[in-house]
């Protein structure tokens, strides 16, 4: 059977951009055609489904749990994609241990058969969950600033990244920029950085601006694309949304049973 291609989206630190690349990146390819799962894995901070507008009633602490079936536990959003929601505050999320996490990631491994894409929406940091992803993912989309801070926490998450999955596949979009001249120089220094420490580098998918249509699609409770499909940001996520890396996310064997067994 062909299972879910799988993308994680990840940075270094919180506030880059993760969540609104996620779901602009999610809706866009829904409304392609594709059966699209987003997952909200911000342990204890989700908040995918105000991003669309959505009010789930179970999220990912009761899959957790094991009182709700994944199915059960998702909702429909923009261009039909499927929220399975982070769920906020909850202590079994923010805290998981390595016995809960294993729990959950083999009861979501069903949810690889029934989608076509699956992204997942990390939170900032590096918890053995997201750990585990970055493992297991063949695909892994870096989400960071133009700062010097934003550029330093995403290269220590690309470092780990190629030191627990060598043949990761990594492109870095980068967010929330004043002007190409800004993301360009951010671009060479950690390309710069990175090829003379880890003699690699991502794949530059290009840059989103600081646009304020994003600002007011986040008080619209709607992805840009659908409450501004004609702005700039707009525009710059359609564009993040024909990476090639998208239709080729597949893992040798099925994503969450890879991330099982990187817990261990
Ligand atoms: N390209 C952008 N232009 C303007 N504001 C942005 C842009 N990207 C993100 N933001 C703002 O930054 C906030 C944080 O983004 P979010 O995706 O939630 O970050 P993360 O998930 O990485 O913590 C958003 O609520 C939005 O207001
Ligand atoms: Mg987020």
């Amino acid at each position: 059977m062909i299972t879910a291609r799988v993308i994680c989206v990840a940075s270094g630190k919180g506030g880059t951009g993760k969540s609104i690349t996620s779901t602009n990146l999610a809706t866009v390819r829904a409304g392609k055609g594709e059966r699209v799962l987003l997952v909200d894995f911000d342990a204890g901070l989700a908040n995918a489904h105000l991003l669309l507008g959505l009010a789930p009633q179970y999220d990912l602490g009761h899959v957790m749990e094991g009182s709700v079936d994944p199915f059960d536990a998702l909702v429909e959003g923009p261009n039909g994609l499927k929220l399975l929601s982070g769920g906020v505050g909850r202590h079994t999320l923010t805290n998981p241990t390595r016995r809960e996490l294993e729990r959950l990631f083999k009861s979501l491994r069903a949810l690889e058969d029934a989608f076509d894409l699956i992204v997942i929406d990390h939170g900032a940091g590096l918890g053995y969950g997201t750990v585990a992803h970055l493992a297991a993912t063949s695909t892994l989309l870096l989400v960071t600033s133009h700062e010097v801070t934003g550029l330093s926490d995403g290269y220590a998450l690309y470092k780990r990244a190629l030191s627990v999955n060598p043949y990761i596949r990594v492109g870095m979009l980068i967010n929330r920029v004043p002007d190409s001249l800004a993301a360009e120089s951010a671009w060479t220094r950690f390309r710069n950085a990175s090829q003379k420490f880890l003699g690699s580098q991502p794949e530059l998918l290009g840059h989103v601006p600081a646009d304020h249509a994003v600002g007011r699609s986040v008080e619209l409770r709607a992805p840009v694309v659908v409450s501004s499909p004609e702005s700039e940001a707009a525009h710059a996520f359609r564009r993040l949304a024909e990476w090639p890396a998208l239709d080729l996310a597949r893992t040798a064997s099925a994503f969450y049973e890879r991330a099982q067994r990187a817990l261990r």
